[in-house]
């Protein structure tokens, strides 16, 4: 049994490292499960991907298919057509495609084309929000998806409405938090934390990349000074996405108490967020972390597709007018924000139970 385990953005990176180690596990026990590693080189810098492989113990990739940047049509069809020539060359007899960036959607269909089965790790999950690529990549790479992995019960019944049948949906658990546990305790402090005079509670983290945020001018700059207003007297650590330095470097916005860094590394990026007074973002799997790590976060959307960080968890959804960030930031500052739980399943075994039912569906049996 060869699968195939695709990747290509940050977010992937997180996910497919527990996945690897479950694997391993099983090969370790006799059984014949086989993988490679398709890094699709959608993020291609060392802060947004070679760290993550060095830190989450994941293996050199078997192909790489330097896809780098451009529109969403360029880099799909550069994906498509570098993932197909493997497959044409040597098929595998499994797609594994996790989250919802292009990278999922391009290789899904590839592989489905040459009729080799997906499975989709983190399926179902929907946003309702058909401005974001990321809802368009949800959407194709569940229509042709074989195996669904889901993340929440939700996720399910999103899938059982579209269509999909009961017997191919496996409610397992959060990947990317199997990673949250696991690296937990190897967090580490980034050198910023000494030359900050960083303490615990005594900071926010913030985190900005999407179109909706990042990408006007004006209302970028707004969003940052209510942001370092709201957050008076603390710090403000913005790791800033590639995306976004472009344009904060035209903008040249400055304030004392808001310090720029590049992107972080997992285990030093974590470190943060886990000893921060709170985390405002527009990203979706910060939400997952900050909900499991019980850290206050204020995400600048008008949607989630992760609805069980607001009813469950820590997260509150506040929309990307600037004018609601002050009073969100009021009610965290005088320390009225809710406490949040965790999740079923979100317990760092998503990935065993991922394998686990993969040997059960095609039946593989010990060397
Ligand atoms: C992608 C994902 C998004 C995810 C995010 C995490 C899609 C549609 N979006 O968005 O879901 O939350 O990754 O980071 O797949 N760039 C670099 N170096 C890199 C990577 C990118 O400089 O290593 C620059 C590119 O030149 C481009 C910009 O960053 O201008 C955006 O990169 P891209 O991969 O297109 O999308 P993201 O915004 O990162």
């Amino acid at each position: 049994m060869l699968i195939d385990i695709i990747a290509g953005a940050r977010p992937n990176f997180i996910k497919i490292s527990p996945l690897i180690a479950a694997i391993r596990k099983k090969q370790n026990e006799g059984i014949n499960i086989q993988f490679r590693l398709i890094h699709t080189g959608q993020h291609y810098d060392k802060n947004m991907s070679d760290s993550f492989f060095e830190q989450l113990d994941i293996p050199n990739p078997d192909f790489n298919l330097g896809v780098g940047s451009g529109t969403q049509a360029v880099q799909t069809a550069g994906i498509m057509v570098g993932y197909e020539a493997i497959l044409l060359k040597s098929p595998s007899n499994l797609c594994v495609v996790v989250g919802d960036v292009t990278s999922t959607m391009a290789c899904a269909i590839s592989a489905k084309k040459l009729l080799i089965p997906v499975a989709h790790i983190e399926g179902g999950i929907r946003s309702g929000d058909m401005t974001m690529p990321e809802e368009v990549n949800r959407i194709v790479t569940d229509s042709i998806t074989d195996i669904f992995f889901t993340t929440t019960t939700w996720a399910g019944d999103n899938l059982l409405s579209s269509g999909v049948s009961k017997e191919s949906i496996h409610f397992v658990g959060n990947v990317m938090i199997d990673t949250l546990r696991k690296y937990e305790s190897a967090f580490s402090k980034p050198s910023l934390w000494d030359i900050e005079n960083l303490s615990k509670g005594n900071y926010f983290v913030l985190t900005l990349h999407r179109p909706a945020n990042v990408d006007a001018a004006e209302k970028l700059k707004l969003t940052i000074s209510e942001i370092v207003k709201g957050t008076n007297p603390n710090l403000v650590i913005f790791p800033v996405h590639p995306r976004t330095r472009k344009i904060l470097e035209e903008l040249e916005i400055s304030f004392e108490s808001l310090k720029y860094s590049d992107p972080l590394s997992y285990l030093e990026f974590n470190y943060l967020v886990k000893n921060a007074k709170g985390v405002i973002t527009d990203s979706g799997g910060i939400t997952e972390e900050t909900t499991v790590m019980g850290v206050p976060c204020i995400t600048l959307r008008d949607n989630t597709e992760r609805p069980e960080t607001c009813s469950i968890g820590t997260n509150e959804l506040i929309g990307t007018d600037p004018s609601a960030i002050s009073p969100a930031l009021k009610k965290l500052q005088d320390g009225n924000w809710k406490h949040g739980g965790i999740p079923e399943k979100w317990d760092g075994k998503a990935a065993e139970r991922i394998v686990d039912k993969l040997i059960q569906h095609f039946d593989l049996r010990l060397f």
